[in-house]
């Protein structure tokens, strides 16, 4: 499918909230896909499809993974929501014909991160957190221009802030979310 086509497809089934947010994703790693040398058309089809399974409920989330064989791991089902992610990633591919890898990863991994992501990978990652429609945010100025010139310190601090954030409302933290924040925070130490 091409951008627009995605786009209008996308707005029939997002809320206008989420669509807004994904535009805003969609801009954003436009962006930085071009301050970091990456390209921007896949960028913006990452963006744009990142929360593409975003609408469906906690209960249909678990049936598609059961339906196209997605492994659900423990913390997965404790809090199915985080499960958008790799449902996102296989509706990229069978309902958008999005065949990249790179844009199929990106979308998989973008709630969580993961230790040694791809460069689209962390474009998505922090694009999600930092795109403009978002409400206001602790340290996001900060995190913001990071972005767009040190993309492993703005992954670091988002990861930080996303636990953060948990351990003060006192949510369940994925493992993928600490491991993407010690080998960012080891990364950037090491340099
Ligand atoms: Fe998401
Ligand atoms: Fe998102």
């Amino acid at each position: 499918m091409e951008l627009d086509e995605i786009r209008k497809s996308l707005k029939q089934v997002l809320s206008a909230k989420r669509y807004l947010h994904s535009v805003g994703v969609e801009e954003v790693a436009c962006d930085m896909a071009l301050l970091h040398g990456f390209d921007m058309e896949k960028a913006k089809v990452a963006g744009i499809l990142h929360d593409c399974a975003k609408y469906l409920t906690e209960q249909q989330l678990l049936e598609e993974c059961h339906k196209y064989h997605l492994p659900v791991r423990d913390i997965e089902r404790k809090c199915p929501f985080l499960l958008h992610a790799k449902v996102g990633a296989i509706y990229a591919r069978i309902k958008y014909g999005i065949e990249d890898d790179q844009i199929i990863s990106a979308i998989n991994y973008h709630t969580t991160g993961r230790p040694a992501m791809s460069l689209l990978e962390k474009i998505i990652f922090t694009a999600d957190y930092i795109e403009p429609y978002r409400k206001p945010l602790p340290r996001i100025e900060k995190i913001r221009k990071m972005a767009y010139t040190d993309i492993d310190k703005a992954v670091e601090m988002v990861a930080e802030n996303v636990l953060d954030y948990l351990r003060k409302s006192g949510g369940d933290i994925d493992i993928l979310t600490v491991e993407t924040h010690h080998y960012y925070r080891d990364k950037i130490m090491i340099r």
